[in-house]
């Protein structure tokens, strides 16, 4: 059989990644729990699904440098959403509604029906002068090799707003209809529109299912819309906002205007680098969802970081939303990352005072700490955590009671401008729990149960390895404290 354009494409990409994947291996900052593509530069996950127990992610992927250029769909498959196996890259850009070298196969979502999985992404390309983003759809009945739709674009044009950012579907069944959510803008206010179809490739337009005004910025990137017990939640990215973060709205869906009018409004992670999640459900009804972390420091700083890299990309840690009493969302790891703990450590209860309490946490790169801290007689201004420290460097973790938030100081971090992180948190019965995750150049904090949450790049040497508490001018309870080594998902690859 004569191979496609898209064949040719997909083979070129496959046959890089594989002469450069062990070399990339033992590069620099690569996680050692954190999924990160084998070679080459990613962002956003696409098309999150599990099918009959094995978890798929697709992923946006430049293969040929660690930075972002035409855009490939990666591809790995999991049995548990922790240890990751890679398959071949699953779309690359060769026609002319995705080969362009600023555009390609941008974000999606995939869908499996009678042992077909469909990916429905994103084609964006300059057509006659124009940049066009439109919907196209792809599929396999082997789980690995993708078609392109003979007949794509399925959707050509935005429906009374831009055609040049009208991207990032997601899809879902309901009532014996599927629905599909896109981002776009119009008059510079984001937007996320609404379709729905019966067979994936005739879709019909039915309004707009929710807007922007001008806090939350230009445009709706990556929407994703799913039901949480009665409610409905709405999780966007937009451009041009303040703080850069995701936004979650829930409130109601109403299927017959069709509109989604929201009341409340979150943010899955206050990190600025949290960008683009995704969600899916899986076979124990489990609404996960994974972003990607975006590296945000200035282009001469990010040259410096990559310069010797043929890798950039890292996703956060999978995390169960649920939704709580007051309606608002929270965001929890993953169980199966249990299954990594080794080396246990447990210290407390203990009085942290202002002389800095040295702690064991695996081998100081790669661990988990769940602490446990009583605030009731609490008289320090400060006090946290000193991670990833050396002589020269050091990430703040601190907590300020008086004004309630929790802070990440990368300030001396690393070699590089990254901001300051912070989150609002409430204390419980005069307790707050914190479950730290810290890679080689990640970390995530889930305080109170994911009721707070927040996850940052760092890039700090392999040398800087202490950790300790400290207590500025008082001192806190540490009701208990536990940390764990955290085994390396990539040994078996
Ligand atoms: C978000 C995003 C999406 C787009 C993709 C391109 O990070 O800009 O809107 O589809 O990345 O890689």
């Amino acid at each position: 059989m004569l191979s496609t354009k898209h064949d040719k494409a997909i083979g070129k990409a496959n046959d890089f990644i594989k002469s450069k994947k062990e070399e990339v291996a033992n590069q620099k900052y690569r996680n050692h729990f954190h999924f990160m593509a084998p070679v080459g530069w990613i962002n956003d996950p696409n098309g999150l699904i599990c099918i009959n127990g094995q978890y798929h992610m697709f992923y946006q992927h430049y293969p040929y440098a660690p930075h972002w250029s035409s855009m490939h769909w990666g591809h790995a498959v999991s049995h548990d959403l922790v240890h990751w196996d890679n398959l071949p890259v699953a779309l690359a850009p060769s026609e002319p509604y995705d080969a362009y070298e600023k555009g390609g196969c941008f974000s999606g979502c995939a869908v499996y029906e009678k042992g077909v999985i469909s990916l429905i992404y994103t084609a964006a390309s300059k057509i006659k002068e124009e940049i066009v983003q439109s919907q196209c759809l792809a599929t396999s009945t082997d789980g690995i090799n993708f078609k392109k739709y003979e007949n794509n674009p399925i959707i050509s044009t935005a429906p009374n707003s831009s055609t040049a950012d009208f991207r990032d579907p997601k899809i879902w069944w309901h009532n014996n209809l599927w629905y599909m959510v896109v981002g776009t803008c119009h008059n510079s206010l984001g937007k996320v529109v609404l379709f729905k179809s019966l067979d994936l490739k005739s879709w019909s337009y039915c309004g707009v299912l929710s807007e922007s005004s001008e806090q939350f910025g230009f445009m709706w990137e990556c929407p994703d819309f799913f039901e949480l017990g009665d409610s409905g939640v709405l999780v966007v990215s937009p451009m041009g906002t303040a703080d850069n973060t995701t936004l979650y709205f829930t409130g109601k869906m109403d299927y017959s205007l069709p509109k989604f009018e929201w009341d409340i409004l979150g943010k899955p992670d206050y990190g600025c680098d949290f960008y683009a999640p995704q969600t899916l459900t899986d076979g124990n009804d489990r609404r996960i969802m994974i972003g990607w972390m975006r590296p945000q420091m200035p282009q001469e700083d990010f040259e410096k970081l990559t310069s010797k890299l043929d890798w950039f990309g890292t996703m956060s840690l999978p995390r169960v939303v649920n939704i709580c009493e007051d309606g608002k969302l929270c965001f929890e790891p993953i169980e199966e990352l249990k299954f990594l703990r080794k080396d246990h450590f447990q210290m407390g209860p203990v009085n942290v005072c202002e002389e800095e309490l040295e702690i064991k946490a695996g081998d100081g790169l790669s661990y988990e700490i769940l602490a446990d801290f009583d605030v009731s007689g609490c008289d320090a201004t400060e006090f946290g955590f000193v991670l990833r420290e050396s002589e020269k460097e050091q990430t703040l973790l601190k907590i300020d009671l008086a004004s309630s938030k929790i802070i990440l100081d990368r300030e001396k971090a690393d070699a590089f401008h990254q901001k300051n992180v912070y989150c609002d948190f409430e204390c419980e019965d005069n307790n707050l729990t914190l479950n730290i995750f810290v890679d080689t150049s990640m970390i995530e904090v889930f305080a109170n149960n994911g009721k707070s949450v927040f996850s940052a790049n760092i890039f700090p040497s392999e040398s800087s390895r202490k950790i300790s508490l400290y207590a500025k001018e008082g001192k806190v309870k540490l009701n208990k404290l536990e940390t764990w080594g955290v085994s390396s998902i990539w040994e078996k690859n």
